[in-house]
């Protein structure tokens, strides 16, 4: 496996495409405009400049791992690369569709992933004429920095596409974990509901945003508190979790917070538009 695809040059796209190419791979990132490809790019020349700076890595590993990354809009460049990973927006129309076309576009052998965060893996696969190839790859924000990979099996997904994910993950630096396709697989299932809550404690004034996160970190160890990390995510993509759980499990411990919807309706998404709970020059 050499040459990656990834579908999607936002937060978690970039980061992905980042990893792939910091070992080795050759990369092509697409997205719908432009516009956001070069966004996507930019963000990766940054980071990889900052860890120049820091020593970790050469101006000529910089220059190296950004020469292994090609921006496109269209998608029909998919058409000999080994490996798909998509991490456009949460909504499952979309998806289905990026997968049908991608299905039409790609090789017969080519495993296409997703990096959806709850969004139902067998569902996405039923638009495919090869969802034995369909499979998550649920990477962790921010994607250099988290060791996670969550490997999730959809209803039809082979043994031989969960082992060469798996694999993958692996040559990553990352840890895999194996999943059963569930609403929010593992860590969302429990993070995301955590962070609901702290929004409720919020909205009930039981403390301000910052002595919330405050609580959590000494409190619970927490590297930050789940308001920022809340903004870190992005409060429309907790959102859209909190969503899925609550209308799969049609459990009212899994309803959103009102607060939160408000918030994502004002456009207050978190660190990618400036401010969510808390602002961000
Ligand atoms: N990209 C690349 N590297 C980054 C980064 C980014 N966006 N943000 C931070 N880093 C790096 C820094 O460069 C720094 O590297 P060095 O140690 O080599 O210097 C390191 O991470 C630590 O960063 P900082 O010192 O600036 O800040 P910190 O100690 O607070 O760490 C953090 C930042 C790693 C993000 C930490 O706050 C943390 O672990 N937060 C929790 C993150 C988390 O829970 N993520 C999961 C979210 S859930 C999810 O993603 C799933 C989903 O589907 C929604």
């Amino acid at each position: 496996m050499q040459k990656i695809f990834v579908v999607g040059a936002g937060t978690m796209g970039s980061g992905i495409a980042q990893v792939f190419a910091e070992n080795g791979f050759d990369v092509i990132i697409r997205d719908v405009d432009i516009k956001f490809v070069e966004r996507g790019l930019g963000v990766i020349e940054n980071n990889l400049k900052r860890s120049v700076e820091k020593g970790k890595i050469t101006e000529e590993e910089k220059i190296k791992v950004l020469g292994r990354i090609k921006g496109t809009v269209d998608i029909n460049e998919a058409k000999d690369v080994d490996f798909v990973i998509e991490a456009a927006i949460e909504n499952m129309e979309i998806k289905k569709q990026i997968f049908k076309e991608l299905d039409n576009v790609c090789k017969e052998g080519t495993i296409l992933a997703t990096n959806t965060s709850s969004l139902s893996i067998t569902e996405i696969a039923s638009s495919t004429a090869r969802p034995e190839k369909v499979i998550g790859m649920h990477f962790f924000n921010p994607v250099p920095v988290m060791k996670l990979v969550e490997v999730i099996k959809g209803m039809k997904t082979s043994e031989e596409t969960f082992n060469t994910v798996k694999e993958l993950a692996q040559k990553l630096g990352k840890t895999p974990v194996e999943v059963n396709e569930a609403p929010g697989f593992v860590v969302n299932r429990i993070l995301i509901p955590m962070i609901n809550e702290a929004i409720g404690v919020l909205a009930d004034g039981v403390a301000s945003a910052s002595d919330i996160d405050e609580a959590m970190k000494l409190g619970a160890n927490h590297p930050i508190g789940p308001l920022a990390l809340s903004d870190l995510i992005g409060n429309d993509v907790v959102l859209a979790i909190m969503d899925t759980l609550y209308s799969e499990f049609n459990d009212s411990k899994y309803r959103p917070h009102p607060l939160l919807r408000k918030m994502v309706r004002a456009g207050l998404l978190g660190r990618k538009t400036g401010k969510g709970f808390f602002e961000y020059k």
